[in-house]
């Protein structure tokens, strides 16, 4: 979906909770906070909840509707909106603590390329978290992207997570309401 069909969706209602997904929350929760940027960051549900724990965060998406809604938030002022697409942006002026990717899908080798540029936007000890749905959720999961080669897997993640200590790379379920969805998870320390 190019960036004017993400504006028509977010102009539709509002699209995903304001609450962060749980994992991302739980893989987060005990960090200290310091520099983020979110990319793809949406209506900035992960942004706003960082910012929230102290963390000055950079949230970057292409959708200037999706982080039109971010900012009415009343917490907004403590977060960067930068409407922009992810794979022209030129990273954050400074190394950052944190780079979070969650359910951005794009095609290889964009996302691949992506993530490689993400991990040289980090300090050394600065982490990477990644989540989105995994390719295996269209045979045996719920919702999300339904074309294979835009999904997760722990293997197309291999190259990236090469350059990171990898403290979780695995598929992950996620209980919805309509079943239970299949993530894939990568989130390791820039060596
Ligand atoms: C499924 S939403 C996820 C939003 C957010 N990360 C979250 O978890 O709530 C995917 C987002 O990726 C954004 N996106 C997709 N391709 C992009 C690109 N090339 N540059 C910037 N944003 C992009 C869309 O606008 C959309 O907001």
């Amino acid at each position: 979906m190019d960036a004017q069909a993400w504006d028509a969706r977010y102009a539709e209602r509002q699209q995903w909770s304001g609450e962060p997904n749980a994992l991302v929350a739980e893989l987060l929760a005990g960090s200290p906070p310091g520099s983020a940027v979110d990319l793809a960051a949406g209506e900035g549900r992960h942004a706003l909840w960082l910012a929230g724990l102290g963390w000055r965060v950079t949230a970057v998406d292409f959708s200037a509707t999706g982080l039109a809604r971010g900012r009415e938030r009343p917490e907004a002022g403590r977060v960067s909106w930068v409407t922009a697409d992810v794979l022209t942006w030129a990273g954050p002026d400074e190394p950052v603590d944190l780079v979070l990717v969650a359910y951005l899908h794009l095609p290889p080798p964009d996302l691949e390329d992506l993530l490689l540029r993400a991990v040289g936007w980090l300090r050394p000890g600065g982490r990477l978290l990644v989540l989105g749905h995994d390719v295996d959720n269209v045979e045996r999961g719920v919702g999300g992207p339904q074309e294979p080669a835009i999904l997760h897997s722990v293997a197309r993640f291999g190259p990236v997570a090469a350059l990171l200590d990898v403290d979780r790379l695995a598929q992950v379920p996620r209980e919805t309401p309509a079943g239970t969805a299949l993530d894939t998870v990568l989130s390791g320390r820039r060596r």
